[in-house]
């Protein structure tokens, strides 16, 4: 269990940059923690104006999830590591995000991350679970409802597919589940303004 455990906690590190911080101070923008929904990931990264800094925010974010998984899949099976190890690397990359052991565990809601977890796993299914997210996001305007629209269609479309393009073996479902449960928990807040119609859109700048 050592080696495991090993990639796990290198998957957490990793998980742990809170890229939404680092890009916004690289290119002098605010601390995302500081305006719109406070929180640091590249949805509230876009609220400053910057859509660059926004697009790099989700591309490396989404990287944390799907290094570690590609990583264990590449060259895993000769040590052993099998899929309950991809699913174990994908959770501490996600968990690291959340709860960042180098920003006082404030981390962020994990969707970036999440996404690039369910692309290592599989590159279909990570399209299909993207182009949800947009699909949602381009007619109802709120990053938050795709956000969780598509957490909840990750796991259904793994159990779907199953036999049509891929195994969908119980350690990568348990993964799907845990980090869609998580993800949705984490977007609390979002539900409440949601339900409310408080929620700000996408392409408002002031958000609350
Ligand atoms: O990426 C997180 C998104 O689903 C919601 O972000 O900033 O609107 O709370 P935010």
């Amino acid at each position: 269990y050592l080696l495991p455990l090993l990639a796990a906690v290198a998957a957490y590190l990793l998980g742990s940059l809170a890229f939404a911080v680092i890009v916004s101070r690289l290119m002098g923008l605010s601390d995302p923690r500081s305006f719109g929904s406070g929180n640091p990931g590249a949805t509230n990264v876009l609220r400053s104006g910057s859509k660059p800094a926004a697009l790099i925010t989700l591309l490396l974010d989404a990287g944390k999830g799907l290094v570690p998984v590609l990583l264990v899949k590449a060259f895993g099976a000769p040590y052993g590591l099998e899929s309950g190890t991809v699913g174990l690397v994908a959770v501490a990359a996600f968990l690291g995000h959340l709860y960042p052991v180098f920003f006082r565990f404030q981390g962020g809601k994990g969707v970036a991350t999440f996404l690039g977890a369910v692309f290592g796993i599989d590159w279909l299914l990570g399209l299909a679970t993207g182009l949800t997210w947009l699909i949602i996001a381009f007619f109802f305007r709120y990053s938050s409802l795709a956000s969780l629209v598509a957490a909840v269609f990750a796991p259904a479309y793994f159990l779907l597919g199953d036999r049509l393009a891929w195994q969908a073996d119980a350690p990568l479902v348990m993964a799907l589940v845990v980090m869609g449960l998580l993800l949705i928990w984490r977007h609390r807040a979002n539900i409440d303004r949601l339900l409310k119609g408080t929620e700000s859109r996408l392409g408002a700048k002031k958000a609350r």
